[in-house]
């Protein structure tokens, strides 16, 4: 009996890769995470200090996509489904991080872009077709085809990164070639899985290069899309919230020019940061996750859920208790004031999970979403739409029929 967990998604060898972010399992797992350690050390010291402030002067601006949003507004259309926008951006600036390639897939077309996206939305369709969970009747059908189309594409392009790095550092003595990038500050991931070794001095194979990557790009552009798309949200239906924060940037920023955030000043945005919380906690990009019990589990009342069950945990429902949130449905980043620190349980907030299994890429995603945010904030007002939209959980949390908000420039003098 297929199992309506995220474990169908184990699709066979050749297929798996793009969807070992949701299944890394047993070594891939322990692999993934080490190398993330080494990725945030090489991430603090190198790429997430060129992040928002890269070599070439407005980088970061380009795969913001707001100057895109820029043009949209003078061209009259200031109403905008923030989703399809965010995803574009968050994909743009993960394949530059990631690769160092330069998709420019906001402005023009891009087939790798669109492959991605592509797989995304066959994995929703396929969690509800349950008979379709079996590989072999998928891949007879027209979408299990461009499933696997996509999935070609995608490995194709990694691949090929893949290929050109490694002729690029066999013509190179390997620490010239990283003092190189390390001066550039262009280190990226796809350098760190190509330097790096498992504990017996071996180094990873093509495959287990390709599978970190894909991961990355698969784990990492959704989930924060939501995560901003719900944010601008909240913002917008909280005018004073949105000032209070546009007014933090700008008194941060107020004697530099350009206005540009920089690494350091991550940590002196602190409502900002609540807001993000809170948006986390009411508007949780992944609602809910799965895991099996390895051993018996008591709980409160004596009950137990004995070794082997596979539970469903609700973060949604979580982040919603009214007996640890108080008017859950109300937005008030006050919730996570560190001045006024609340008795909670830290299980009760929990937006990218808990325990060994959390999400890998959540200090790269705050930085992100504060990042996004704050330069948002200083070129544009956030206005709700006039219908409220209705939130919509698949793999992510979306709202139905796309998050629609109004965007208005802010008069230079503002910025
Ligand atoms: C707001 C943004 C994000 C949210 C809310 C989020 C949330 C989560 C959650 C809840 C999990 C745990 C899934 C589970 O327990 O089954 C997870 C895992 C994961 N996330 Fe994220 N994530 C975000 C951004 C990112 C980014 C930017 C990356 C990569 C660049 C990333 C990479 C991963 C990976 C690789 C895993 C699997 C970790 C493992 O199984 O050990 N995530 N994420």
């Amino acid at each position: 009996m297929p199992q309506l967990s995220l474990s169908w998604l184990g699709l066979g060898p050749w297929a798996a890769s793009p969807w070992q972010l949701l299944l890394l399992a047993g070594a891939s797992w322990f692999l993934a995470r080490s190398l993330t350690k080494i990725y945030t050390f090489y991430d603090n010291c190198y790429r997430l200090r060129c992040f928002p402030q890269p070599p070439r002067r407005n980088w970061f601006w380009g795969h913001l996509g707001l100057a895109k949003w820029q043009r949209l507004i003078s061209e009259g259309s200031a109403r905008l489904d923030m989703f399809e926008h965010i995803s574009l951006m968050t994909l743009d600036s993960l394949q530059k991080c990631v690769f160092s390639f330069d998709s420019n897939c906001q402005e023009q077309p891009s087939e790798y872009i669109a492959a991605i996206l592509e797989l995304s939305a066959l994995v929703t369709k396929r969690h509800h077709q349950i008979f379709l969970y079996w590989d072999f009747l998928y891949y007879l059908t027209p979408d299990g085809r461009r499933f696997r189309r996509a999935c070609d594409l995608v490995h194709d392009f990694t691949d090929a990164v893949i290929q050109e790095r490694r002729c690029t550092l066999a013509a190179q003595d390997v620490d010239d070639f990283l003092k190189a990038k390390a001066k550039s500050k262009t280190v990226d991931f796809i350098d760190l899985l190509l330097l790096s070794k498992d504990e017996n001095g071996k180094k990873l194979s093509d495959e287990d290069i390709r599978a970190e990557a894909d991961t990355f790009m698969f784990g990492g552009h959704d989930t924060t899309a939501s995560g901003l798309s719900w944010a601008l949200y909240n913002l917008a239906r909280h005018p004073e919230y949105q000032e209070r924060c546009r007014k933090e940037v700008q008194d941060l920023l107020s004697n530099r020019d350009p206005k540009e955030i920089e690494w350091d000043d991550l940590a002196q945005l602190p409502f900002l940061t609540m807001c993000i919380k809170e948006s986390l906690r009411l508007h949780p990009p992944v609602t809910i996750i799965s895991r099996c019990c390895t051993r018996d589990v008591a709980l409160p009342d004596g009950r137990v859920i004995p070794k082997g069950n596979v539970c469903a945990i609700s973060i949604f429902g979580i982040h919603h208790n009214p007996s640890v949130w108080p008017d859950p449905e109300v937005y008030d980043p006050s919730r996570f004031d560190p001045e006024s620190p609340q008795k909670r349980s830290p299980l009760a907030f929990i937006p990218f999970s808990a325990g060994p299994r959390n999400c890998i890429g959540q200090t790269f995603a705050m930085s992100e979403m504060k990042v996004v945010l704050a330069l948002t904030l200083l070129r544009f007002r956030v206005l709700p739409d006039d219908t409220e939209p209705r939130r919509k959980p698949e793999l992510i949390l979306r709202a139905e029929g796309g998050l629609w908000l109004r965007l208005e420039p802010l008069s230079a003098g503002a910025e």
